[in-house]
């Protein structure tokens, strides 16, 4: 399987940080964000990664991992998303690098203290769909939030503002080559973007996703608040 990584957007929620570079290149404790996405991904065995990437300063990504070959990882290549059509659309910039396999999806900004492996080697034998793993939140008005019937994951709601579960859905995605065909059956939401949760409920309506609840820290570090949160558990962690 290959990995995808969605570092993109312009990070408006971190100005003035990210006026001079990119938000997945910004400092969690000791590493550059997008450090743990690549960490999970090799820890996991994947070896063949596509970071896609946006905004002002994509060089920079170049400048900081080069070939990839401190990661252990056999490639890393890159695509460039023009401005920020969202998460659902830089994916679609990945279907010539995924070849029909079944692709690990990461968030660029989405730190996991976990190891992917067996949920991995799961995935490769689920016969189709998607993947899912979601983890309890304060803040769900933020996540896509799973609704669930006894036990059921019958949907997913993008930032509802009356949450019908504590559980978001995490940014770690696995899904099979259908992903790309459904991506381009999308309509934008009202945010203009083409949205993930659109791509994940049509797996759920479908019967075809699978999902797992999370189970050490995950967090979205996208705001300031998540940012030290995340760089102080990393911090702790050390200790
Ligand atoms: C995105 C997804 C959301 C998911 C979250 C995880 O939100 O749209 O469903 O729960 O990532 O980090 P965004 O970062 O676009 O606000």
């Amino acid at each position: 399987m290959k990995g995808i990584i969605l570092a993109g957007g312009n990070g408006t929620r971190l100005l003035p940080l990210t006026m001079v570079t990119n938000k997945h290149l910004l400092p969690v404790y000791n590493k550059p964000m997008i450090y743990y996405p690549l960490e999970t991904l090799a820890a996991a065995g994947i070896k063949d990664v596509l970071i896609v990437t946006g905004g002002n300063n994509p060089g920079d990504f170049l400048r900081l991992l080069k070939n990839g070959k401190s990661f252990a990882l056999r490639e890393i290549r890159f695509a460039y998303q023009e401005g920020s059509g969202g998460i659902a659309q830089a994916l679609g910039l990945a279907e010539d690098f995924a070849e029909h396999d079944k692709i690990v999806v990461l968030l660029g900004d989405n730190i996991f203290d976990e190891n992917m492996t067996e949920h991995v080697e799961n995935f490769k034998h689920q016969e189709k769909g998607a993947k899912l793993f979601f983890k309890e939140v304060t803040d769900a008005h933020r996540f896509g939030i799973g609704e669930f019937n006894q036990g059921k994951l019958v949907g997913i709601e993008e930032k509802p503002s009356q949450p019908k579960s504590p559980m978001a859905c995490s940014g770690l995605y696995m899904y099979d080559s259908q992903v790309f065909d459904i991506i381009k059956t999308l309509k934008p939401s009202k945010r203009g973007e083409l949205e993930i949760t659109d791509v994940n409920n049509f797996y759920i309506k479908q019967g075809t996703a699978t999902y797992e609840n999370l189970k050490s820290f995950w967090s979205d570090a996208g705001t300031f608040k998540t940012l030290f949160e995340s760089a102080e558990f990393m911090k702790n962690k050390e200790k």
